[in-house]
């Protein structure tokens, strides 16, 4: 009996305490959530009026989605990045600056900036050219700012470090040149320039360009290197300059970590470009499933840097020969590229 009595009281005694408890809960609640939950705070309600605001008078909207949020930028993925979309309609256009939009990979750059609703400022050396690009793309909707200088020269890189330290939301590190012939035989000017704008031009508007993005706790900066870059044995001094471009972006990348700043390299294959022509390279022996389109590598480069990749290599046939360069011995790979790639007559 005894022994039943006490089971019989406990639960009680255990229910009660439960009650006092989840009354006390209840009495907290009341006090402190419900008028929260009754009457929404302003914080609670602005995301919602942004999504509905009306277009104030006389500002223009960009034209599409990817306008009003640009998904090329690293910072998107970021903890810096973009806010809520719809408030971007009320703010400057970013600005993208690209070098080398004269031709090729960088036109493609500034074609697709522009279509995502960026201001640009186009750096080259070809003024006819930049203006003819900055005509075409004006007419579809942003600011072009055409910023003639040669980065082979020290005073042309200061000028477009200056407009870099104004701030802008992209710099594309596109410029950059090959040329043909062996390094023992090439005039050492030409081998200083290339130097100077595959590698000091990338170092100097990068280090230009970082202070203004990191007090705003945003941007990305494309480096375009190059499977070269990656593949041993294949020419001197411009697979060189494209490994420190690789290495460089590696480093900077690791280092902005967190800061809503990406840094990212972009390591093409042979894209049909002026690139080969105007370097003196002949290439009629390479086969066709090689060749990439300007398109398709800034697509690619784009959708990667997107997701944060650092490194990224357009095209399925250049993923698949870095990937077998780093398995097998470099004294092999090197050896494979003397055979292949044609390792001799260019620097
Ligand atoms: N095409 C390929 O197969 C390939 C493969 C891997 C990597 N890449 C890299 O991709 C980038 C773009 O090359 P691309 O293929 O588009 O070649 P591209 O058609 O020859 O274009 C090169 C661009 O760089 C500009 N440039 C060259 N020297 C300059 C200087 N001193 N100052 C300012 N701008 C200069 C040129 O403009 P101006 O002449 O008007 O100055 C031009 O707009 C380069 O960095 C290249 O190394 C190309």
């Amino acid at each position: 009996m005894r022994h039943r009595a006490v089971h019989w009281r406990r639960p009680v005694v255990r229910s009660c305490r439960r009650g006092a408890r989840s009354r006390m809960w209840r009495d907290c609640w009341a006090r402190m959530f419900r008028p929260l939950v009754a009457r929404p705070s302003l914080s609670a309600e602005t995301p919602a009026l942004q999504k509905v605001a009306p277009k104030p008078f006389g500002v223009r909207r960009p034209r599409d989605a990817t306008a009003i949020r640009p998904l090329t930028t690293s910072s998107d993925s970021e903890p810096g990045g973009q806010g809520p979309v719809s408030t971007l309609s009320l703010m400057p256009r970013p600005v993208a600056l690209i070098t080398g939009p004269t031709s090729g990979i960088g036109a493609g750059y500034a074609r697709r900036y522009a279509r995502d609703g960026y201001d640009l400022v186009l750096v080259a050396r070809d003024v006819d050219r930049l203006k003819q690009l900055a005509g075409e793309l004006e007419a579809g909707a942003g600011r072009v700012e055409v910023l003639p200088a040669d980065l082979a020269d020290p005073a042309g890189r200061e000028k477009v470090a200056g407009r870099l330290a104004a701030g802008v939301r992209v710099l594309v590190n596109n410029a950059g040149f090959a040329t043909s012939g062996e390094f023992w035989a090439t005039d050492p000017e030409l081998l200083q320039a290339q130097l100077d704008v595959n590698v000091t031009a990338v170092m100097h508007l990068t280090r230009a360009a970082l202070p203004a993005m990191l007090h705003g706790g945003k941007g990305t900066i494309i480096n375009i290197a190059s499977v070269a870059g990656m593949v041993p044995g294949r020419g001197s001094t411009y697979s060189a300059s494209k490994a420190w471009v690789i290495s460089f972006s590696e480093g900077l990348a690791v280092g902005l970590h967190g800061t809503g700043v990406g840094v990212h390299a972009v390591c093409p294959g042979y894209v049909h470009t002026e690139f080969h022509t105007r370097a003196g390279l002949d290439m009629p022996k390479l086969p066709s499933f090689l060749w990439l389109e300007v398109d398709d590598v800034v697509d690619q480069s784009l959708a990667d840097i997107a997701v944060g990749k650092v490194i990224s290599i357009p095209g399925v046939q250049y993923k698949a020969i870095v990937t077998a360069g780093r398995m097998i011995p470099r004294g092999l790979a090197r050896a494979v590229t003397a055979r292949v790639g044609g390792g001799r007559g260019r620097t």
